[in-house]
């Protein structure tokens, strides 16, 4: 097991974030089918809030190759840098398949989903580096809120160009990839938000106006099982994450100024509370790896009960 100097020493001598860590304990430490191990996976919106967390999600299932996506390169690549000096020595307690040690290579990179040409420039990198991408997560999204009449045009368009169509550059990426190779997992981060018709209670829009998420939202969840059942027999799978209010860096920022909003979240999810982003762990791997692997354009909400109500 690597010391955490060590592992920082590692960091300052190769400009890709790469060390090696070894893991002794042959004790597996989940089922076999839910491990990322030998998986290379990849995350959109990763530098901070959800995305952050389904990559070390991954990485405490075993994961050792790893790309982290965000808008701009320093974020990315600090980010990277953060994961692996907290995982290089860590212990998972999963035998390596190949022996004592595994390699963790984790890298930052820059990508607008917005644009086609930056995402197909990320691919790029990605497969030149690890040389395949078997688990990949769209998570790069926004919120705003406009009510519909004070909404402006440009802003709208660009919500959808990042929560709709980045999520659709990002899958079709990453099935192009995954096709030849025989096959992998995507999952696009959709929301609460896209299930109005499960809600008889909490109405859709009732708190925020935020009419273009909600509607995005829900165009990444048919986007979704549209393209599975295009890619179904080509092996790629392709299922949604439905978050509830999480407590991110975006929403503290916004509770901060409207402690009474939190209170008012709070009531409305019948487990009486937000999530932490860590809650998501076991739903990400799950989906992402083999556990579900008869699965596919299936939704999984976790939002403490609040669609029920
Ligand atoms: N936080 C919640 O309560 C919640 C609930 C439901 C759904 N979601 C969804 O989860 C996803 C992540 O949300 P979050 O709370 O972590 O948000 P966040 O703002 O904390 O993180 C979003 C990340 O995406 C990146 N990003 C933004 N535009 C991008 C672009 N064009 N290209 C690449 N990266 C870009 C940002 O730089 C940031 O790192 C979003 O799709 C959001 O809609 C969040």
């Amino acid at each position: 097991m690597l010391s955490l100097r060590t592992a920082q020493r590692a960091l300052r001598a190769s400009a890709v974030s790469s060390v090696r860590y070894s893991s002794t304990s042959a004790a597996p430490r989940s089922l076999p089918s839910f491990s990322m191990e030998g998986k290379v996976c990849m995350v959109t919106g990763a530098a901070r809030g959800l995305g952050n967390e389904f990559c070390r999600a991954f990485l405490q299932s075993g994961c050792t190759s790893m790309a982290l996506l965000d808008l701009k390169e320093e974020e990315a690549k600090n980010a990277a840098q953060e994961l692996t000096t907290a995982f290089a020595g860590v212990c998972y307690g999963i035998q390596a398949s190949d022996g004592n040690e595994q390699d963790l290579k984790i890298i930052g990179v820059e990508c607008d989903v917005s644009s086609e040409r930056s995402v197909q420039k990320a691919f790029g990198e990605i497969i030149d580096t690890f040389g395949r991408v078997d688990a990949v997560v769209a998570s790069a999204g926004i919120v705003e809120n406009y009510s519909a009449f004070d909404y402006p045009f440009d802003r709208i368009k660009r919500l959808y160009d990042i929560n709709v169509h980045g999520a659709f550059f990002t899958a079709r990426e990453a099935a192009r990839a995954m096709i030849p190779q025989g096959g992998g997992s995507i999952v696009l981060v959709s929301s609460m938000s896209a299930n109005n018709e499960q809600r008889p209670l909490n109405a859709i829009n009732n708190l925020q106006p935020q009419t273009p998420y909600n509607a995005s939202k829900a165009a990444v969840k048919h986007m979704a099982s549209s393209l599975a059942v295009e890619w179904a027999k080509k092996g790629v799978r392709v299922n949604v994450l439905s978050p509830g209010y999480m407590l991110t860096k975006l929403t503290k920022t916004i509770l901060a100024h409207d402690p009474e909003l939190k209170r008012t979240w709070e009531s409305l999810t019948p487990m009486g509370k937000m999530g932490e982003p860590e809650d998501l762990a076991g739903a990400i791997v799950f989906l992402s790896s083999d556990a579900s692997r008869f699965m596919t354009g299936s939704e999984i909400r976790v939002d403490g009960g609040y669609c029920i109500i």
